[in-house]
């Protein structure tokens, strides 16, 4: 597939981070369905388990099609309290409700001539799910609070880790609306039922987190790819990906060994957990090794993650190790979209 120059259109992405690696079947049959919707504008429903691939896959679509030079806006709908979906989406006037203290440019404007990427369409609530519908079908919309029709261009692509069917079936999704995402369907199989794509992958992220962190790893023992090759990977491949970086970190030498791979028993939240924090960590630990200054607020998602984490997901206790107020750690967390229903209050 082509390779974009970042520089000729001005992305914020790397393109080394949304290459899709791997040469299985399986995920040859996924590159060809992301090649036969590029260059329409048809809704694209990206189906697969958590940490599968499917926001790397809407955003392939996104950067190597027609809208690349435009906005590429995700919304995750589980994420986002109920009553402050609709503001994301569709922004809002001054003075619409309590809060409401300047107009918000949702994400529908924001993302014009782009792609607007619905995670987890089916935690969308049913009345937002009609608006959604009419955005597709009219392409119109207002904000909260305004009388204006504004008109967007969008690109929908959605994503779910459920048969969509099953929740029109159960009345979580429209039915109306899933004749109108379900244009064109990708389906991300689990990383382990693709083990061919291990041994790349291996050697992709041991060599991009290896050059991160300083290290030049290079060697990998054959039983810890004997061990990566039997793991059957619940957290597919985010889950590879950190434990290639936990392992990483551990190492004391230029070498992988088997015992720096364990495999806890995680549950899907304590996997996005590690994600984010990881990802938060390694921000902070290049910024301080090259003497650069981050944005604060950047600075500030670290640790309040961190917090969380330390506390096992209590917010009082974030609150107090942070030195802030219970309710500015719990606005924090709807501002950075983390699931505060998640968490113990
Ligand atoms: N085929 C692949 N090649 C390279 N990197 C990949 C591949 N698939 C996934 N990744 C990486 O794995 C991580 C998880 O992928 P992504 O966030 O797209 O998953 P997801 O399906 O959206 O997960 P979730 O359902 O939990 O949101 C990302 O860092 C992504 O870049
Ligand atoms: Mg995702």
């Amino acid at each position: 597939m082509e390779q974009l120059d970042i520089k000729n259109y001005g992305l914020r992405e790397e393109p080394e981070l949304w290459k899709i690696i791997g040469n299985s079947k399986e995920i040859k049959e996924v590159i060809k369905g992301i090649q036969t919707v590029l260059e329409s504008d048809v809704p694209v429903v990206i189906q697969g388990e958590t940490g599968t691939g499917k926001e790397l896959v809407a955003k392939a679509i996104h950067y190597r099609g027609p809208r690349r030079k435009h906005v590429f806006c995700a919304i995750n709908c589980a994420a986002i309290p109920e009553n402050l979906l609709e503001s994301e989406l569709m922004g809002h006037e001054k003075g619409s409700f309590t809060g409401a203290i300047q107009q918000h440019i949702g994400k529908l404007e924001r993302s014009d001539m782009g792609t607007l990427f619905l995670d987890e369409i089916i935690e969308m609530p049913l009345a937002m799910q009609a608006k959604i519908l009419r955005v597709i079908e009219e392409q119109v919309f207002e904000r909260v609070g305004g009388h204006k029709s504004i008109k967007t261009n969008v690109r929908i692509i959605s994503a779910s880790n459920k048969e969509l069917l099953d929740e029109v079936n159960a009345n979580k999704l429209r039915e109306d609306l899933y004749y109108r995402i379900n244009v064109f369907r990708i389906f991300i199989p689990p990383l382990r039922d693709r083990k061919d794509d291990i041994p790349e992958l291996v050697n992709v992220f041991v060599k991009r987190y290896g050059t991160l962190s300083g290290k030049e790893i290079n060697k990998l023992d054959n039983p810890v790819m004997d061990k990566l090759m039997s793991y059957n990977w619940p957290g597919n491949i985010r889950q590879l990906q950190n434990s290639i970086r936990r392992a990483i970190l551990i190492t004391t030498n230029d070498t992988l060994l088997p015992e720096h791979f364990d495999f806890p028993d995680l549950g899907e939240n304590d996997l996005r957990m590690i994600e984010s924090l990881e990802s938060g960590l390694s921000t902070l630990e290049a910024a301080l090794r090259r003497g650069e200054v981050l944005p604060l607020s950047e600075v500030e998602e670290i640790f309040i993650r961190r917090a969380l984490n330390a506390t096992n997901g209590n917010i009082s206790a974030a609150a107090e190790k942070l030195g802030i107020g219970r309710s500015t750690v719990y606005r924090k967390m709807q501002e950075l979209g983390i699931n505060t229903e998640d968490y113990h209050q």
